[in-house]
Parts: structure tokens; C-alpha cells; sequence
């Protein structure tokens, strides 16, 4: 077994700990780049096509040029390399390292690509599953391109932050208008009258690809889901609140600010849901799903 965390750094394989960066990283320096986070389970990476076209459209909205075939295979070496069975990837491109200018460097410099992978050993999240998780709104000042999966995540942690320190487990971004855009590293989803209703897609969150296969479910198992955006004000009418993301999976979700989300305890369409995300993890590891 490697030694955890295990690295590849700008294609050289090293444990994490001895990868070194240079200050003028131009992540390091201005957040200047993109990530991807991704579950693994039983050694494969989960819903790895969808991360790596994330990946692609992140690199190409913000104009690095890297090359996302060679990083997938290096990852893919990285997560056989490390011997990890249950855990997660973390993928990052920064535009490279140059002398520091806001302007991109002229000439053009390699990016800097970065791969870890780390176990998971025990689900963090499984009390919450059952109990669910109490949320706490927070001012959404993100930037207007909330799409793109940029290493900028200032506002996030603050708000991930102030979640913390008033006993939450997530924050609940609301942005100027009152509507709720999504968790600080979370989708969002609300259930009413047995519809869910969640956030369109656009520059305001990231497409979670957690998200998009629970939309997927949600359609096949033949519940509604409608795809609008969901107000503040509105919380004191919904029946059920869920979450969504890579290593949280699906999330009940029993109160926000203090008050109950419907009765405050994990509504029944959240609970379908859990257990159809589990069985289509089923059957994804037992090869009857792509
Ligand atoms: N966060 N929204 C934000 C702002 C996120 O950062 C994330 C993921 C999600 C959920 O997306 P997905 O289902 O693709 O994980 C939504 C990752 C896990 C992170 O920053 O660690």
C-alpha cells in the first residue's frame, strides 16, 4: 500500500506530503484554477465520465489549456498506485507557474496538475443520514460564475465557516433576491406536495454531478422534479429538504435558521431517494450499470 495521501505532481508519483509548489503558482496566488472531486468505491471512480466533462468545461470557460486525457490516466494510475478501496480523488489545474501579473503569462506557461487520492474509511455523514442535518442561511456573495469549479472558494468556506460555529452542518446560500442558489459544497433540493424542486441550472451554481444523477433517478423512479428556483421565504411551506454532493451523497436535510423543515425528521421522498442512490451505487459496483 503507498503511503496516504498519494500524489501525482505534474506527472511524477510521490506521496502528497512531498509534493512541492512554487509560491508563484498562480492558484496559490489568485485562486487562478479548477478542481474535481470524485468518490470511489470498491477502487473505481464514480460517475467519472461526468466529472472529467466538468473538468473540461471548467479548464475551457477559464482558457487553460491542459490536457484531460493524460490527467484522467494519471489519476486512474494514482488510485491503483495508492491501493485505496473506499475514498475519494482530488484533481486540480492551475493556470501554471510565472511571474505574478493579473494578465495570463505571455508566453503561455504549462499548467500546474495535481492528483491525490485519500481513503475514506468510514461514511462521515452516516448519523446525519439518519437524524438529517440542520442548515443555516447565509448571504450568498459568490462571483457570477458559480459554474465554473474554480479554486476560488473564499466565500464558501466563510459560509461553510459561519455553518460551523452556529452548530450546522452546511450553510444555505441565499443571494440578493431571497432565492437560494445552493450548500457551500452541497446542491440543494426541496420537496412540496411530493414534487422536488430544485435550482435551474446556470451561472449562479455549479452543475453538481451529484445533482444530475439525482434528477436522473428522481425521472426514472417516476417522481416529479421541476428545475426553478426555490425563495427563502418559501421554506416554511415545503414538506422536505435534501442535499446532495460527492462525498455526502443524498443528505436528509430537518432544519434551517433553528425552525423544522416540514415535521423535522427525513421526509419520505428523501428517504426513497437515499435508497435509490444506494441501489444504483448497487448495481454500478456489481457492473449492471454503466
Ligand atoms: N463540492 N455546489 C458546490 C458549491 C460544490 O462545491 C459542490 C461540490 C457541489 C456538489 O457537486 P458534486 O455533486 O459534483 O460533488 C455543489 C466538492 C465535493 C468539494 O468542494 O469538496
Amino acid at each position: 500500500m503507498a503511503q496516504l495521501p498519494w500524489a501525482n505532481w505534474n506527472g511524477a508519483a510521490m506521496p502528497l506530503s512531498d509534493v512541492q509548489v512554487s509560491v508563484l503558482d498562480r492558484g496559490f496566488l489568485f485562486g487562478d484554477g479548477i478542481y474535481e472531486v470524485l468518490r470511489v468505491y470498491d477502487g473505481r471512480p464514480f460517475l467519472l465520465r461526468e466529472h472529467m466533462a466538468r473538468l473540461r468545461r471548467s479548464l475551457a470557460e477559464i482558457q487553460i489549456n491542459a490536457n484531460a486525457q493524460r490527467l484522467e490516466q494519471r489519476m486512474l494510475e494514482a488510485l491503483r498506485d495508492s491501493g485505496v478501496q473506499s475514498g475519494m480523488v482530488y484533481m486540480q489545474v492551475t493556470r501554471g507557474t510565472a511571474p505574478r501579473t493579473h494578465r495570463f503569462p505571455q508566453p503561455t506557461v504549462a499548467p500546474n496538475e495535481l492528483i491525490y487520492v485519500d481513503v475514506i474509511d468510514v461514511d462521515p455523514y452516516a448519523a446525519y443520514r439518519d437524524a438529517g442535518a440542520k442548515l443555516l442561511t447565509v448571504k450568498d456573495i459568490r462571483w457570477q460564475r458559480c459554474d465554473i469549479k474554480s479554486v476560488n472558494l473564499l466565500a464558501n468556506c466563510m459560509a461553510a465557516q459561519a455553518a460551523v460555529e452556529a452548530g450546522c452542518l452546511e450553510a444555505l446560500l441565499v443571494d440578493r433576491d431571497g432565492t437560494i442558489t445552493e450548500g457551500s459544497h452541497t446542491s440543494i433540493f426541496a420537496v412540496r406536495q411530493g414534487r422536488i424542486v430544485t435550482s435551474p441550472l446556470g451561472p449562479h451554481i455549479l452543475p453538481g454531478i451529484t445533482r444530475g444523477l439525482v434528477v436522473a433517478l428522481a425521472n426514472r423512479a417516476g417522481i416529479e422534479i421541476v428545475e426553478q428556483p426555490l425563495r427563502q421565504d418559501e421554506l416554511a411551506s415545503i414538506d422536505e429538504m435534501f442535499l446532495t454532493g460527492t462525498t455526502s451523497e443524498v443528505l436528509p436535510v430537518t432544519g434551517v435558521d433553528d425552525r423544522p423543515i416540514g415535521d423535522g425528521r427525513p421526509g419520505p421522498v428523501t428517504q426513497r431517494l437515499v435508497e435509490t442512490y444506494a441501489d444504483h451505487l448497487r448495481d454500478w459496483l456489481a457492473g449492471e450499470t454503466e
